[in-house]
Parts: C-alpha cells; structure tokens; sequence
C-alpha cells in the first residue's frame, strides 16, 4: 500500500492514528490538506513532495472556472497555502511548483486539469523508482551483521513508499544480508517508536526501540556499526532532518561511526545555506503532553524545533539515486 495516492480523489494513511489503526483518509479540499501536513497525517519530506504535487492537483480538479487562467490562479492560490503550511522540507514547495510549472503550459481548463493529476502522479511514481535506487545505492555500505542506528522515519511513511534510509536498509536485506536496526523513539511526536518500529517490524526486519538518549551508550559499547537517517532539505553546508539527528551525528563522529544521510536529489537545495533555512517551531503542549496526560506544568516554557542541522562535515556519505557522494562532494544537479 502507498502511503498517498490518487483514486478518486486524494487518499492517504493517516499517520496519526499508527500504529493502533490503520485509517485511510479522504482529503477533499485544500483546508484538510493543509490541516493534515501540519498535524502530520501525511509527513517526510517525500512524501510531502506528493502532497504538494497532489494538493496542486485537487485543487484543478476542484475549480469551477472553465478558463485556464483562472483555474491556474486558483491553482496558485492553493499551492501558496500548501508551501506555507510547513516550511523546512523542501519537498512540499518542490512537489507544488511542478505541477503548477506543468500545467502553466496548458491552454484550456480541462487540459490543466488532466495535466496537473498527471504530473502529480509523475512525481508519486518517480518517488518509488528513486527509493529502489536510493536503496540499491546504499546497500553497498551495509556489511552482513551490520547493527544499524536510525532516527525519526524515513521509511515507506514518509515516502510514496520503500523509503530512503530505510530503504537501504531494506535493500540490504533483500540481498541476504542480516540487518539490526535500532530505531529512536524520536520525541516528541515519536515517529521512530510509532512509525519506523511498526514499518520495520511489519516487513520482518529485526528492529529494537530506544530512546533517544541511548544512542551515545549504545555507540560507546561498540554495540552500533552505522548509523543512517533521512534529510528533509540538505544545503550545501548541513542537513536538516528531525531534531536529535545532529546529536547523533557528533556522537558518531566521535565513536567513529560512519554516519550517513539517505536522500533524493528534490531535497538538495542548491540556493539557500543553514543560515537562511526556517526550522519549524511547533507546539509546546506537543512536549508538555502525551496524549490526554499532562506531563510537565501547563504554562513551562517550551522550546520545540520539529528539525535541527548537521553540518556536512559530519556526514560520512550521501546515498542519492544517482550514487553515493562524500562531502564536500556533492550531487551534479
Ligand atoms: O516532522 P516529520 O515527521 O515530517 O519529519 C520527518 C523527518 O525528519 C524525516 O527524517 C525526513 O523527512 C526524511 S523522510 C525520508
């Protein structure tokens, strides 16, 4: 199953509820995308891609203008509110303009229609296609026994489907070799304990939760031989992914784990640097709260970044789909 597609109208598994229930979710109009990107139904950068490039679509399919110029101004309208509903992938800006871009060169209403469903479903596909290579790219990294650190989920989740990082992990399997993953729980939204453990263990890979705060002990006892995570915008100084993931990085460094970032060429960003990216700040209850359970005063002060930024000189490689870069070398664009 997908994790986002088109029949019918736009479908997605709403990450949310996993790994209790399985929900598909109906997404109608452009207010419920927007609400289910900064809620997290439908999350990872990738993953975000489509829901840009899908969000663009429906909002065509929704317009009741029979002119191009309006449907595209409603179009644009739409992809405005979608790129500014989370900031820090660059995926979900990505996946917007190029179904607007695509369906700017149509000349009637029902031809942008058909073109923007058309380049959405372009960008879902080539996310699958890209994953596999993602994934057979990396793979070579992975030895045979290799007990492997992951943080947040970059899996089949925050994808199309297959997943980055652990879409290499997933192809080292395939080829026999015998994988550990020990995921992080990924506080506070625990997408690792909620998302990567339920993925992982669905497909049968041997996977361990910790804490986040585990991960430096586990290095230190010689007990974590990699570790591999995915990126939601990669500048040409750092990569920006979940919040903890720099954390890891030095603690790798420093046991000299090699640390790798698996990702697509749509989450480079070759104009902006660190210093000019905006890291979402999210709601302090989310670290206040679990659910229904108040767990520090209602009115502490929070600081909660969704992200944080490694620089590159912490990270061993770049697994793209079109091979493997060490920095400073970077991806031909
Ligand atoms: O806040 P989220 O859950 O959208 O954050 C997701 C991540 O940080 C992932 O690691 C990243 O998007 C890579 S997904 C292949």
């Amino acid at each position: 199953m997908r994790t986002i597609w088109w029949e019918e109208g736009l479908k997605m598994i709403d990450q949310t509820l996993l790994p209790e229930k399985l929900v598909i979710l109906e997404v109608k109009t452009i207010r419920q995308l927007v609400e289910a990107i900064q809620s997290l139904r439908v999350r990872g950068a990738p993953a975000l891609g489509a829901a840009g490039g899908y969000g663009v679509a429906l909002a065509a399919q929704k317009s009741t203008f029979s002119d191009s110029e309006n449907v595209i101004q409603e179009m644009e309208m739409a992809g405005e509110m979608i790129r500014q509903s989370r900031p820090t992938a660059i995926n979900l800006a990505w996946g917007v303009d190029r179904v607007l871009r695509a369906a700017s060169r149509c000349e009637d209403a029902d031809e942008v229609r058909e073109r923007a469903l058309l380049e959405a479903e372009a960008i879902a596909e080539e996310d699958l296609a890209v994953n596999r290579a993602i994934g057979k790219n990396g793979a070579r990294l992975l030895e045979d026994g290799d007990r492997v650190l992951t943080h947040c989920n970059a899996g089949r989740l925050a994808c199309v489907g297959y997943g980055t990082a652990l879409g290499v992990i997933r192809s080292a399997v395939a080829e026999g070799k015998d994988i550990q993953v020990y995921a992080c729980e990924t506080r506070p939204l625990h997408q690792g304990s909620r998302l990567t453990s339920w993925e992982l263990s669905q497909d049968g890979i041997p996977v361990t939760l910790i804490c986040d705060s585990v991960s430096g002990y586990l290095m230190r006892k010689g007990k974590i031989d990699k570790a591999i995570v995915g990126a939601d915008r990669i500048t040409s100084d750092a990569v920006f992914n979940k919040i903890g993931t720099y954390s890891h990085a030095v603690l790798a460094r420093f046991h000299q784990v090699p640390f790798y970032v698996a990702a697509p060429l749509s989450t480079f960003d070759r104009v902006l640097q660190e210093a000019d990216v905006t890291v979402e700040e999210r709601d302090p209850d989310e670290v206040r709260r679990l659910g229904t359970v108040q767990l520090a005063p209602r009115d502490v002060e929070v600081y909660n970044p969704a992200f944080d930024a490694t620089p590159l000189e912490y990270v061993s490689a770049l697994i793209t789909e079109k091979g493997i870069f060490r920095p400073p070398l970077m991806p031909p664009v």
